[in-house]
């Protein structure tokens, strides 16, 4: 588990330490979301959604270009993706559901690609089929959560390697073993697999381009640990003569438990999706909380918001309303509700939420053919 004195790191593959956002705005050469960009965007998608305001999503690169093209008539395509490496839990939801609020505020296509041949490549134990079985019901929850199939197309790297490979081997020449190695910090040891890799999770950036014969701008909202991906995309963007893709990055949602993401790796600190609603309720009951370790400390001191999950689940995604959030905070800060009442409350958002979600990712068996590349 990360622990705050750790050292942050922040990879594709690992996030651990405290994580300091500002520093990652810094070190990765990215762009604050400043509250000028926030009004523009407002203008364009009638409000701002929950994660804008409440600054989920912080950093950006080339989105104030994305909006002038989209203000010159312009539009853009949505990119995001998944790595299929066990099955989803809610923080993964957390960008999908806003990249659908893009997907229908700005009538956009999107590409979305799982990356079952990063999985299968990055994780001794796991085999093809295994990870193709994860991206198939992967794939369930992404079609569960309502994206507009006109407009959606997801792409399994293994299944439908013929939407990419050409543009991956052109994206590959430009790219070199010592470049990647800096970026990623492959070695001399790692396979040649993982070291192609970064051609593969590049080349959705210019399908839309691809597909419409001409430049298409596009946006890639994911986590931030994703951004060296870019790096080395927008490198070489204009060397295939394309536009460099734009990004608005995201934070992490933490895990249930102390510090860090949630984890599929802890499955006692994630919710997933496929959890029974039952499960569900006793992992909150579990969760770290800011509050104090007796009832009548907690009644006198009161709790701390600012390091609970139980308050993150409701700021990120299970409270709207912001008097209402205000309330659960001062609630907490003054010692007037304990814990268990707040864990109470989410516990039942969230189990309603799993078993709708879960509802709609029976159906989506039904359709989820129809979103795969064609
Ligand atoms: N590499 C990502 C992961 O492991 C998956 C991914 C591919 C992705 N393309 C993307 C994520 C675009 C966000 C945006 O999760």
């Amino acid at each position: 588990m990360a622990n705050e004195e750790e050292e942050m790191v922040v990879t594709p593959w690992e996030v651990s330490g405290k994580i300091d956002y500002d520093k990652l705005i810094r070190q990765f050469g990215t762009q604050p979301l400043t509250d000028e960009l926030l009004e523009r965007l407002r203008k364009h998608m009638g409000g701002l959604h929950l994660q804008l305001r409440r600054k989920l999503f912080f950093s950006h690169r080339d989105l104030d270009w994305i909006l002038d093209q989209y203000e010159a008539g312009q539009k853009f395509v949505l990119y995001t993706g998944r790595g299929p490496s066990g099955p989803v839990h809610i923080g993964h939801l957390v960008p999908w559901i806003f990249t659908k609020h893009l997907q229908d505020v700005f009538d956009a296509k999107l590409y979305f690609q799982i990356t079952d041949d990063e999985k299968f490549l990055v994780q001794p134990e796991l085999s093809v089929k295994k990870s193709l079985d994860f991206m198939y019901e992967n794939a369930l929850d992404i079609v569960a959560l309502g994206f507009d199939p006109k407009k959606t197309v997801i792409i399994s790297d293994i299944k439908n390697i013929s939407a990419l490979y050409d543009i991956a081997v052109r994206v590959a020449k430009h790219v070199t073993f010592s470049t990647v190695k800096a970026v990623f910090g492959f070695e001399n040891s790692s396979n040649i697999g993982i070291i192609f890799f970064p051609a593969i999770q590049a080349a959705p950036a210019f399908l839309g381009s691809v597909l419409a014969g001409k430049n298409v701008p596009c946006l890639i909202p994911a986590a931030i640990d994703q951004d060296p991906y870019w790096r080395v995309t927008r490198d070489i963007a204009s060397k295939l003569g394309y536009y460099k893709p734009a990004q608005i990055h995201s934070r992490f949602l933490p895990g249930l438990g102390k510090g860090g993401k949630m984890s599929a790796s802890l499955p006692e600190t994630c919710i997933f999706t496929i959890d029974p609603p039952e499960v569900a309720e006793k992992k909150i009951w579990n969760a770290f909380t800011g509050g104090r370790s007796t009832e009548s400390e907690q009644r006198k001191y009161g709790g701390d918001p600012s390091i609970c999950t139980i308050y993150y689940y409701f700021y990120y995604l299970f409270e709207e309303s912001d008097e209402k959030m205000e309330e659960l905070e001062n609630e907490c800060r003054s010692g007037k509700v304990l814990c268990g009442e707040h864990k109470k409350m989410l516990a039942e958002r969230v189990k309603k939420f799993l078993r709708e979600h879960q509802k709609k990712r029976e159906k989506a068996r039904d359709i989820v053919d129809d979103f795969f590349f064609k």
